[in-house]
């Protein structure tokens, strides 16, 4: 976004003393679009504690401001929305920047499918390369247009449809942007909206939408097929949300305090949604020391606290089907598994190529890189693991404009003979703006 500075910030990371001490990380991503969203849907003021203040939400708040609704943040961090009512968003005046943030893209085009109105959204090199087929597709057929750049990608025109036609839709890939796009058409269409979900994703925008007032109802089958439908020109009644910690972001020093000898760390009040909670149980099954202490639900979302202690790794070859409840957690397992005994293999990962980068690509030349053996595949990776000997170690990393790569090679860093050097920390901003105060926190940085 163009908060960034304009030049790289690159950093070392270099061998850690054993880490400890007690964190929290900012509140979740996934979660903190949809309450900004939501809020800018419903008549009357919603409050948002623990917010997420990293770009990609704030390029959110910015897309709902440029769109009507009143949004403020208090000095005790608190967010205040006035909402404008569901098909109530108005003209955005300009185009919406939408930096490097898929999730904001892909659902503002869904909220706005079933609006009468024109925008036009932009975004950086690596959101521009990002394909929206997947979303463009089911809400043409919802009545909404796209001028698309080649390929399908921004930057990219849409004129909503209002009223729009209500979908019944099968997942082609397992999205839960794909899915939440839908969704959020589907608040301002007559009718009822159908989505079918053969292979669960992340549920916030199913369990806000709840909260929010909507009728919505999800049918599981006995193949765990998810079956959701909503009833559409929905009202949606302001609410009070505390958002919890972000797995997503909780994974960095959960590995990190695996893989540095002798640690022992808690980190407080993680989301523990099912959905989202597929690292923890891999680096369980690898032999990682993870224990949920305290568990408490939390705006809704299953929260606890983890207590993680240096433990000994083994390789493994985990069941795809985990993918999606830790599809932004493969890079940092990656670097478990680069510091596990034996080899990882990882397949049916597909859809790494398509996040803020090739995952796959990236990760594999980053793991060359610092002197891990691996093997890239099409659909994954396989790595052969050092045993807990210290990696190599150098670099610079590139991290290709996605934070999750800088922040896994930072860990890796943390485990390093010689250091690892990151091309550019700045990405990181978008979803974890504490991650090197916090990591200084825990004793990580000599
Ligand atoms: C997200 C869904 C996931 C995830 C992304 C956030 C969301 O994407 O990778 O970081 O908030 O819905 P997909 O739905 O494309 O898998």
């Amino acid at each position: 976004m163009s908060s960034h500075n304009d030049q790289p910030a690159p950093m070392t990371f270099t061998a850690a003393p054993p880490l400890s001490g007690a964190v929290t990380v900012p509140g979740d991503k996934s979660i903190s679009h949809r309450s900004l969203m939501l809020s800018a849907l419903a008549v009357g003021e919603s409050r948002v504690e623990g917010l997420l203040e990293g770009e990609d939400v704030l390029a959110t708040a910015a897309a709902m401001r440029a769109m009507g609704a009143d949004i403020q943040r208090d000095e005790d961090g608190i967010w205040h929305i006035h909402g404008v009512g569901v098909g109530g968003l108005l003209q955005p005046q300009t185009a919406l920047d939408m930096g490097n943030s898929g999730t904001s893209t892909r659902l503002l085009m869904g909220l706005l499918a079933s609006h009468d109105l024109t925008a036009t959204f932009t975004g950086d090199a690596s959101l521009s390369k990002r394909p929206m087929a997947r979303v463009t597709e089911p809400l043409s057929r919802m009545g909404a247009s796209f001028t698309s750049s080649p390929g399908d990608r921004l930057p990219l025109t849409m004129k909503g449809a209002c009223p729009a036609v209500p979908l019944d839709y099968r997942l082609p890939v397992a999205s839960a942007q794909v899915k939440s796009a839908i969704l959020l058409a589907g608040l301002n269409t007559p009718g009822i909206t159908r989505v079918v979900e053969p292979i669960p994703t992340r549920d916030h925008s199913e369990r806000m939408l709840r909260g929010f007032g909507a009728d919505l109802n999800v049918e599981v089958e006995a193949d765990g097929t998810r079956i959701i439908t909503l009833v559409g020109e929905a009202e949606l009644k302001p609410q009070r949300i505390t958002v919890p910690g972000d797995p997503s972001s909780a994974a960095f020093p959960m590995v990190a305090a695996l893989l540095v000898p002798g640690s022992q760390v808690t980190i407080a009040n993680v989301g523990l949604n099912d959905t989202r909670a597929g690292l923890i149980a891999l680096l369980q099954d690898m032999g990682g020391s993870i224990e949920i202490v305290n568990r408490r639900e939390v705006g809704g979302e299953p929260v606890g606290d983890l207590i993680v202690t240096a433990s000994t790794l083994q390789g493994i070859e985990p069941d795809p089907a985990r993918a999606p409840s830790m599809i932004d957690e493969y890079p940092v397992a990656f670097i478990a598994a680069a510091m596990a005994q034996g080899r990882s293999v990882f397949r049916g990962l597909e859809e790494l190529r398509v996040k803020e980068s090739d995952r796959i690509a990236t990760m594999a030349a980053g793991l060359r890189a610092i002197g891990v053996t691996v093997e890239e595949l099409e659909d994954g990776i396989i790595i052969e693991g050092a045993g807990g000997t210290p990696l190599p170690g150098g670099g610079p990393i590139a991290t290709k404009l996605d934070h999750r790569i800088a922040m896994s090679f930072a860990v890796a860093g943390l485990v390093s003979r010689d250091g690892v050097t990151i091309d550019d920390m700045r990405p990181v901003a978008t979803s974890f703006p504490t991650f090197v105060p916090l990591l200084q926190t825990l004793g990580a940085l000599t």
